[in-house]
């Protein structure tokens, strides 16, 4: 039987308590309106739960690691470090705890209905909400889909929990593997590579491409890849990968031509797949396209009149901050607010692998590709007193700027950034391309010495014709 609840119109129901669904009705009710999110499991999403915020969790585990390994360079003796990962497990879980409580606290006190159960999107922009405690349906004026997505999976992989992991069993391990074959070298990939390495597994990753982070700059991928070598991590790229061969307690990976390793477990990290099964039932006029996303507008508008999607399922990047933006869009444009579609071309990226990267805007390649006459220069964090200081020194940064008719450096097109803290520090660089800068302008700021974060700065000063230290 379906129950209708006592409060069933909204002015938005969204499906999907990830950060595109949390950030649409956070925003939505900052602005007074009358928000649902129906959500299966718990407010917070993949980003909270199995994904972002656990990943750069364990990743921190590995950089005390690193610092711990390498304190008596400076003097401080603290022997050789060993890992508890069940303890690391469990510090993991408790700031997710913390984080998750305090969404939910949040979203209560901004009145937002949480429905508990599972949305399908029905005719009309009503929602049919299947929970533990029978179906209910309500509707909106309205509808947001942002139901996310899932881990994708490869022919003769099969996902088993035990030899072969993809990022959600990963983040829920209860020991380290001491051996591990990655697949895929992309933004998941060279965190889990990285993470397993500095913890003391055995790390192959192997990638189908010509090079590892694909989408990356040139010279950003070589400095993390030269870091993977030193630190041990084979990195074979350009290989298909055929399949496995489970022999007790590891398994055996075939790749290349005939070449194999075996490990103890198999990390498929081959990118994510949009979750729309069982979304939408007959007839809501909502358009899927062939890989399953949700077709939108520049502002997220479906085919559906009044029903809207943002997050991982639609094909834009798949950030947590890219379905910040694409809610925060949404509300507006309910409101008919002027607003600005996200311009996905110079949204920021980070990655957490050790050294970070972090990049917005062309990268020299993409911008040469457009025909753009661009000049580059690079500041290695070699010549950085910061990065001398706290001993982090490989990386750059690396600023792309379009040259002007005067021959001189004019607007900026690309920031890329790789080495200690870089996640910390695209700030600046963002806004320099997102503002359409130019070198003379930014150059104009004075940066705080010493810092790791000057290196922009002292950069984009050699891009007026003029450095200090940099040439
Ligand atoms: P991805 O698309 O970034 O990378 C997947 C990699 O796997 C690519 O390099 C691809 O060439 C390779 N690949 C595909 N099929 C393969 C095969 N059969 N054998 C070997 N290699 C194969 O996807 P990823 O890393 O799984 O991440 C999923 C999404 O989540 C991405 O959009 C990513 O940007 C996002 N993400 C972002 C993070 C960040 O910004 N810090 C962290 C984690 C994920």
């Amino acid at each position: 039987m379906i129950t209708t609840p006592e409060d069933n119109e909204f002015d938005v129901v969204v499906i999907g308590g990830g950060p595109g669904g949390y950030a649409t009705a956070l925003y939505g009710a900052a602005a007074g309106l009358h928000v649902a999110v129906v959500e299966h499991d718990k407010v917070g999403g993949t980003c909270l739960h199995r994904g972002c915020v656990p990943a750069k969790e364990f990743l921190e585990t590995a950089t005390v690691m690193r610092t711990v390994a390498n304190a008596k360079e400076f003097g401080v003796q603290a022997g050789q470090p060993t890992v508890d990962f069940a303890t690391s497990q469990g510090r993991k879980q408790k700031v997710v705890d913390q984080l998750f409580k305090g969404l939910a606290g949040l979203m209560k006190g901004r009145g937002i209905v949480t429905l508990q159960g599972t949305g399908t999107l029905l005719p009309g922009r009503r929602v049919r909400v299947d929970g533990p405690d029978g179906t209910t349906e309500v509707s909106g004026r309205n509808v947001v889909l942002a139901t996310g997505s899932a881990p994708r999976t490869i022919p003769n992989f099969a996902v088993d929990g035990r030899f072969v992991l993809t990022s959600d069993e990963v983040l829920a391990l209860s020991t380290l593997p001491s051996s591990v074959a990655v697949i895929g070298g992309g933004a998941i990939g060279c965190e889990f590579a990285s993470m397993f390495s500095d913890l003391g597994s055995q790390v192959t990753v192997l990638e189908a491409l010509p090079t590892i982070l694909p989408g990356c700059d040139t010279d950003v991928v070589s400095v993390v890849a030269r870091s993977f070598r030193k630190r041990g991590i084979a990195v074979h790229t350009g290989v298909a990968v055929t399949g496995h061969t489970p022999n007790g307690t590891g398994t055996t990976v075939v790749f290349g031509e005939g070449e194999s390793v075996t490990v103890d477990a198999v990390v498929v990290s081959v990118g994510r797949r949009p979750l729309t099964d069982g979304l939408l039932a007959e007839g809501t006029g909502v358009t899927v396209d062939q890989r399953g996303f949700v077709v939108v507008d520049e502002y997220q508008r479906t085919t559906a009149d009044g029903v809207w999607a943002v997050g991982d399922v639609v094909d834009t990047p798949q950030l947590a901050h890219v379905g910040f933006a694409e809610g925060i869009l949404v509300v507006k444009t309910i409101l008919g607010e002027p607003a600005l579609p996200v311009d996905y071309s110079r949204v920021p990226w980070c990655i957490y692998c050790h050294p970070e990267v972090a990049f917005a805007g062309l990268t020299e390649a993409q911008a040469t590709a457009a025909g753009l006459d661009v000049i580059v220069k690079k500041d290695p964090f070699g010549g950085n007193s910061r990065a001398r200081i706290v001993g982090e020194t490989d990386g750059l940064v690396k600023v792309i700027a379009e040259r002007g008719p005067d021959g001189r450096a004019g607007r900026i097109l690309g920031v890329h950034m790789v080495g200690p803290w870089v996640t910390e520090q695209l700030g600046q660089g963002y806004l320099a391309v997102n503002w359409e800068a130019t070198p003379d302008e930014v150059a104009q700021f004075v940066q705080p010495h010493p810092t790791l974060s000057e290196g922009f700065g002292e950069t984009v000063l050699a891009l007026t014709g003029r450095g200090l230290h940099v040439g």
